[in-house]
């Protein structure tokens, strides 16, 4: 437990080298450090101290099955961290990095088996922001990092986030504003044929597809699967994440069917509950607290907003939140993987809700006042 964090603030476009070398002899110590990536906020340590990686999960209370994603500052370390590759990795690595993409490889044996919870594989990345690069050269060591969130609460895109989670479990915090992207990386896992994506995110399986051809996509992220396959390839798969405190309903559908949908449900949640809503486009609902994530035709402005919103929305004290879906392409796929997990699987589909005779109660009932 640490006694006091300290804030550094740093400006992107010109990097103080202080804080810098402060954060990184404090990473070199076997400290723990919260930085800025161009997805989400990380809570960095030493991917080689087992120590100070096991302070990483006890400060989230991250389930020890969870493997960490590591950070390197330079292409070359996913060949000295990783194995097997094939020409996809180095396809991927040329066009992607530093971005947001995270390449599960072969593990290297020298990783400390904490880092990796365990498995035979490895999950690397190079971030896109130049504080993070800074603090992983710094530190002369690759950064283990998951998002500085406590396990289970929206991923932080800001530093108030991360210090309203982490505060004094954290020796140092260093905020360079809100991060660009807003959700996180996505996952590819390259031991595979095809690769095999288990967390849609900042790289699109559009993208993906352009780059190296075939890409599957593990059907849990993309939320077919209800239930929980009985083996995780990605164990975070399995927990529910990304859930504000508020007990969260994702309406599914055509635009304008969405709309109608949301405003019913909400009319009918509010005779018993506080509730929040996550529109797009202005729309007003009546409804206690509205947060808005800009035009549908801007998917990338409403990942950068979108757990913000949810974060707000707790602040606000409703006990639901109703969300607008959104269309599963390029970044929209992330946005409803993030959006079904905060619901724990409660989605609706709004042709449903608006059907003739249907009466909101039943169909929420089982979901909701069931568990
Ligand atoms: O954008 C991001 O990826 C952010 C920033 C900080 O880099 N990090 C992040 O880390 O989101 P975290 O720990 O919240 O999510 C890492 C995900 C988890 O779902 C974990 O299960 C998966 O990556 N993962 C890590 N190692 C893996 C491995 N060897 N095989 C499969 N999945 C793995
Ligand atoms: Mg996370």
């Amino acid at each position: 437990m640490v006694a006091k964090t300290t804030i550094y603030r740093i400006e992107r476009e010109r990097i103080e080298r202080a804080p810098i070398e402060d954060a990184a002899s404090v990473i070199r110590a076997g400290g723990l450090v919260a930085f800025p990536t161009e997805t989400v906020y990380g809570l960095g340590a030493d991917a080689f101290n087992p120590t100070a990686v096991s302070k990483i999960f006890e400060a989230k209370g991250r389930p020890a099955d969870n493997p960490l994603i590591i950070h390197v500052a330079e292409p070359e370390d996913l060949y000295n961290l990783g194995r097997g590759l094939d020409w996809r990795g180095e396809a991927l690595v040329k066009r992607f990095w530093p971005g947001p993409l995270t390449l599960v490889v072969e593990r290297s044996p020298d990783l400390p088996n904490i880092t990796v919870a365990g498995l035979e594989t490895a999950a690397i990345r190079m971030p896109r922001h130049a504080v993070a690069l800074e603090l992983i050269k710094a530190s002369e060591t690759p950064i283990a990092a998951p998002s500085a969130n406590i396990s289970g609460r929206p991923s932080p895109t800001t530093a108030d986030h991360v210090i309203r989670d982490l505060v004094d479990k954290v020796d140092i915090v260093l905020d360079a504003g809100p991060t660009d992207i807003g959700v996180e990386s996505t996952v590819l896992d390259l031991t595979t044929d095809p690769p095999l994506i288990l967390r849609p995110g900042g790289v699109t399986l559009e993208e993906l597809r352009e780059a190296i051809g075939v890409v599957a996509i593990h059907p849990l992220a993309r939320g077919e699967a209800k239930a929980i396959v009985e083996v995780a390839r990605s164990p975070g798969m399995k927990y529910r994440h990304y859930s504000p405190r508020a007990r969260v309903v994702v309406v599914v559908g055509e635009q304008e069917e969405i709309r109608l949908a949301v405003q019913r449900v909400v009319s009918y949640l509010r005779r018993v509950a506080r509730v929040g809503v996550v529109g797009s486009g202005g729309h007003r609902y009546e409804a206690d607290a509205l947060r808005d994530l800009g035009p549908r035709d801007d998917p990338r402005r409403a990942a950068r907003l979108l757990f913000k919103a949810l974060r707000e929305l707790d602040d606000e004290g409703v006990d639901m939140i109703v969300a607008e879906g959104w269309p599963e392409d390029g970044v929209g796929l992330a946005i409803m993987n993030r959006l079904r997990k905060a619901a724990g699987g409660l989605v609706i589909q709004a042709r449903s809700v608006l059907e003739e005779g249907v009466d909101v109660k039943s169909l929420l009932q089982s979901e909701i006042m069931g568990t």
